[in-house]
């Protein structure tokens, strides 16, 4: 695993954005897994600013996300659709046909799972990205999730719940399962690029470059990828051994 240590938040997205507009310039099809959640959100800054000023070109781009809430949709605003929607597609002109997540309101669930994988088999990714929770878990791979898992709903560990609280107006909003690509899934990508910052990650960036490979830490399982890169600011890496 290639590890970047940075000083701030700041320059964590910094070396994302680095490593993220290689990929789209030596490949203007390239296809991007992408993630939600807060740590991303200064990579997908960068990415909407230089399409303002460079116009660098995402009309070939495909993507496909990590994951999606049972029972939201793009209405809402707590929907991951709807956070892509706001905080990345709008901005950088890729054809909303070119995105892909998984649907949380689909009536049939496991024919839903099924649908994604098949499109994650034809779309392999050529570059993943991927926050880190602090239970260590990546998408809403939880821990106890067997490293074979491919795309599947999942009821959302309670600490996942407490985590993800501080977004909803109360906790009890937060729900309770979610349709997640599983580790295979993740594990296909061409190359995978996580990010973590933060002292409430130490622990969890500790167990998945330091730990045993153990379906206790699912993020640990990327130790396996041959082409692997973190990119960690100094709080989130401060228990590594260096
Ligand atoms: P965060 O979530 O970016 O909001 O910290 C990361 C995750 O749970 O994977």
């Amino acid at each position: 695993m290639k590890i970047i240590v940075t000083k701030d938040y700041e320059s964590m997205s910094d070396a994302a954005f680095a490593v993220l507009s290689a990929v789209v310039k030596a490949k203007p099809t390239a296809v991007l897994g992408l993630a939600t959640g807060t740590t991303p959100l200064g990579l997908y800054a960068r990415m909407a600013e230089d399409h303002r000023k460079n116009h660098t070109s995402y009309a070939g781009v495909r993507t496909v996300n990590l994951d999606e809430y049972v029972g939201l949709g793009p209405e809402s605003d707590q929907s991951y659709v709807y956070f892509m929607r706001e905080n990345l597609f709008k901005h950088i002109g890729i054809p909303q046909e070119n995105t892909n997540i998984a649907n949380g309101k689909a009536a049939d669930l496991e024919a839903e799972c099924t649908r994604y994988n098949a499109l994650l088999a034809a779309l392999q990714q050529d570059i993943q990205v991927l926050g880190i929770g602090s239970n260590g878990h990546i998408a809403f791979n939880e821990p106890g999730t067997p490293f074979g898992a491919e795309t599947h709903v999942v009821r959302l560990a309670e600490s996942t719940i407490r985590d993800n609280a501080r977004l909803f107006a109360r906790e009890e909003d937060v729900p309770r399962s979610a349709l997640t690509m599983g580790l295979k899934n993740i594990m296909h990508a061409r190359r995978v690029l996580i990010l973590a910052n933060g002292a409430n990650k130490a622990k969890a960036v500790k167990g998945l470059v330091e730990g045993p490979v153990t379906e206790q830490l699912p993020a640990s399982v990327l130790q396996l990828h041959p082409d692997c890169t973190l990119v960690v600011d100094e709080a989130a890496a401060s228990l590594l051994a260096r």
